[in-house]
């Protein structure tokens, strides 16, 4: 049994986390800050790292407690004598000052222990969350699409590190659309979750919202889809804006959030599945795999189940958004194919999968 721990620190998520055989999480522990950035509507690039900072070494300290091992102190047994084969970390894409707490903390653990250090493309990463999904491994070739808040990509995996980059976003990633939508309608941040909420009362036909087909490609489009809800939202004048003038109060129609979330929710996922499968089929893929944060959308997983002739995976909830499970994971089939990391590792704010 091959143990890894995962350390990510990539976004507003403070993360470590011990795998067996990158498929069996031991530990997995997420110390959020989503609740510290909600008051500036979006992640605060400087707040995160600080944040990161003082949660990095309790984080650390509780994944390998909870797997069951001692934190290497003098004295002590070793990590390496406990089963720890390697320390992987986040080392892009993602913000800087963030990947730089992570990567520091990575390279100190593995230095002072005696370890192999491994460096893990976070999107890389969130497709290994398919790994970590008891039951056989997904099977190879296979198309994944990663969509997060920074990601919108149609990935094409012959085998374990080898991708294609069949398409991706153009402008905003379906994530960052989803926030920003979000933020239109005054819904909390994250978007995702607010929308997917709001969406539950809403009609997802009451707005004719356009969907960017962009035939004969495989990348996307979601900015023309939020100036369409802009331009909606902008009919409606909201409520605490009613003012009294000589001829009466302004006319005044309350912003339908439901329906404008529905109809948005509905228009973003159409495209995905559509596009995901096409590809699927196109590629002859054996599996179409979901990943990152927006893969935790309720109607994206059933919609995309239910219309794609190839079978479909996606990782649990937990599992779609950051964690440390996943760079574990990906960690160790890197580690596998003997790809270590130097002391020299730095961090790349805007690594990509495929250079
Ligand atoms: O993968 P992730 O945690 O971080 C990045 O690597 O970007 O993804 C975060 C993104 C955010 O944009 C968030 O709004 C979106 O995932 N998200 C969702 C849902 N849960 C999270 N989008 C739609 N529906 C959800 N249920
Ligand atoms: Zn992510």
């Amino acid at each position: 049994m091959t143990l890894i721990l995962g350390i990510e620190t990539s976004c507003d998520e403070t993360a470590a986390a011990v795998v067996a055989d990158g498929r069996e999480i031991k530990s997995s522990v997420v110390a959020s800050q989503v609740d510290i950035h909600r008051r500036y509507g979006g992640v605060f690039p400087e707040v995160a790292s600080r944040q990161h900072v003082l949660s990095i070494l309790p984080v650390i300290d509780q994944a390998l407690h909870e797997a069951g091992i001692v934190s290497g102190e003098e004295g002590g047994p070793s990590l390496a004598e406990q089963g720890i084969a390697a320390v992987a970390v986040t080392y892009g894409p993602g913000l800087a000052g963030s990947l730089l707490v992570g990567v520091n903390a990575a390279k100190g653990l593995a230095w002072g222990q005696g370890l192999p250090l491994i460096g893990v493309n976070h999107i890389e990463a969130h497709i290994y969350g398919n790994w970590l999904v008891d039951g056989p491994p997904p099977e190879f070739p296979l198309v994944c699409l990663v969509v997060s808040g920074g990601h919108t990509e149609l990935i094409q995996m012959a085998d374990h590190g080898q991708y294609r980059r069949l398409g991706g976003t153009l402008d905003d990633a379906a994530g960052e659309a989803f926030d920003k939508v979000g933020r239109l309608l005054g819904l909390p941040y994250p978007g995702g979750p607010s929308i997917q909420e709001a969406a539950r009362d809403g009609n997802p036909e009451a707005f004719k919202l356009p969907r960017a087909w962009l035939p004969g490609t495989h990348d996307f489009s979601f900015s023309g889809l939020k100036t369409a809800v802009l331009h909606a939202v902008q009919k409606f004048v909201p409520r605490d804006d009613m003012r009294s003038s000589a001829q009466g109060p302004t006319v005044v129609r309350e912003l339908p959030v439901a329906d404008l979330a529905a109809s948005f929710q509905a228009a973003v996922v159409d495209v995905l599945v559509e596009k995901a499968c096409q590809a699927a089929e196109e590629f002859g893929a054996r599996t179409l795999l979901l990943a990152g944060g927006v893969a935790a959308n309720e109607l994206l997983r059933a919609e995309i189940q239910r219309r794609c002739p190839v079978p479909v995976r996606y990782p649990p909830l937990s599992l779609c958004t950051d964690n440390a499970a996943m760079i574990a994971s990906a960690g160790y089939f890197n580690f596998q194919a003997g790809r270590q990391a130097g002391w020299d590792l730095d961090v790349l704010p805007n690594l990509k999968l495929i250079a």
